[in-house]
């Protein structure tokens, strides 16, 4: 096998920045062939007007049984064989799916989940201040303790689960990230059973939560099979978490690491927030694996012909850190004018982000509440002696031991 050209995911030479090679492929070779671990070929996209494009095309696949779908690592062959849910469908059957969660996102309705978020924000720090005092003050890990239990339990919240359930279930989210495959596959049966579980209580007896309203106005209608209202809620469950626990992960790393805007923010939270939070994103994308798509016909991407059958994957960690979208893209700038729409974190086009305001509102809580309650929040080690997510999973550390006073 030629290794003349790059393999993709691109390994990341700094486990908390984008791999170096974006931004020379940016600047020379914008739209290039990559390699797969299964010695298929791929075409990588990088500058911001390219992906924008591509993903706005409809002679672009996400369905990952499209004939060149690109995988990137053994376990997507399995994820081939599951349901697919309007994430992984082209239209019309995408949009009929997606409508159907529409008003559960839209702003109306994650406003209405503010106090809800806030509480759950509120909960979990204070559960880490009482550990951390119970535990004489020793380094607390900020992954385990706020990261990861924040975006869980909020979701859990949204879809109906019981509290008394949602601490045993939240151990079982938790091996999203740097777990065996093996064990991630059965929490996930688990979580599935138990949903199916939660869906046949639903049916029975229906009350003000996102199950009982897929059950109420789908499954009630016959526009969704028991088996389909699972997966769609099974897909809420699981969507965004790690994405959520990366960035805010990745946000507070990225915040210590700039004191003076770090102040800045501090000192006037309220009004920064909604633009801190859009920069944290731009800087880390902390969901640079999710966009790939398979041609279904020939196209023409940033100047080069793309056959029918190929696998594109949208870079869109290196689209955000395009320069010809923003100069100095490698600085992290909080007072940048940048409109909402442009940023590819949350992807583009009609497969962008159901949850863009919920994660945005969300991330916003969870960083001015943090800083709020802990001004003196410090990281314990060196960055250097993090764990973090391997190449094929999207950026972020894996613990982050802080002190809080
Ligand atoms: C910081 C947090 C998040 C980030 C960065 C993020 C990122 C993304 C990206 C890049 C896509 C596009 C994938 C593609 O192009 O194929 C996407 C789609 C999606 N996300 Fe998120 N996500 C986040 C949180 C969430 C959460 C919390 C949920 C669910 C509650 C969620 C649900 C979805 C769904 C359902 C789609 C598919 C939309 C479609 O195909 O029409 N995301 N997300």
């Amino acid at each position: 096998m030629t290794s003349d050209i790059p393999t993709f995911p691109i390994p990341r030479a700094h486990p908390f920045q984008p791999p170096e090679l974006n931004a020379k492929l940016l600047r020379e070779n914008p739209t290039t062939e990559v390699r797969l671990f299964d010695g298929s070929k791929a075409w990588l996209i990088t500058k911001h007007k390219d992906i924008c494009e591509a993903l706005d095309d409809p002679a672009l696949s996400a369905d990952r049984r499209a004939p060149g779908y690109p995988e990137i690592h053994a376990g997507g062959a399995k994820a081939k064989e599951a349901i697919p849910t309007f994430v992984n469908i082209d239209e019309p059957d995408h949009s009929r799916q997606r409508s159907m969660l529409d008003d559960a996102f839209d702003r109306p309705a994650v406003d209405k989940m503010r106090p809800m978020m806030q509480a759950v924000v509120d909960k979990v720090l204070n559960q880490m201040v009482r550990k951390y005092n119970d535990n004489g003050k020793q380094p607390i890990d900020l992954i385990e303790e706020f990261a990861s239990p924040v975006p869980t339990q909020i979701i859990y919240n949204l879809l109906g689960i019981p509290q008394k359930d949602v601490e045993r279930l939240s151990k079982d989210s938790d091996v999203r990230t740097g777990t065996s495959r093996d064990a991630a596959e059965r929490a996930n049966e688990k979580l599935n059973e138990y949903i199916g579980g939660l869906v046949e209580e639903r049916v029975k007896e229906p009350k003000d939560d996102l199950v009982s309203k897929l059950v109420k106005e789908q499954y009630n209608k016959g526009n969704l099979s028991r088996d389909e209202v699972v997966t769609l809620s099974f897909l809420v469950l699981t969507a965004g978490n790690a994405a959520l626990t990366n960035s805010i992960g990745m946000g507070v790393m990225t915040l210590l690491d700039h004191p003076d805007q770090l102040d800045e923010f501090k000192e006037d939270s309220h009004t920064l927030a909604p633009q801190v939070v859009n920069e944290l994103l731009r800087f880390n994308t902390a969901s640079a694996l999710n966009s790939r798509r398979a041609t279904k016909e020939d196209v023409e991407i940033g100047g080069k012909r793309i056959t029918k059958g190929s696998g594109v994957i949208c870079a869109v960690q290196a689209g955000d850190r395009d320069p010809d979208k923003t100069p100095h893209p490698d600085k992290f700038d909080i007072h940048r004018k940048y409109a909402k729409e442009d940023l590819l974190a949350f992807g583009y086009g009609p497969h962008r982000c159901q949850a863009e305001y919920l994660s945005r509102v969300q991330l916003e809580i969870a960083f001015t509440s943090l800083l709020k309650k802990l001004p003196n929040l410090k990281m314990a080690t060196r960055v250097e002696d993090l764990e973090h997510t391997p190449a094929t999973q999207n950026m972020g550390p894996l613990n982050l031991p802080v002190t809080l006073d």
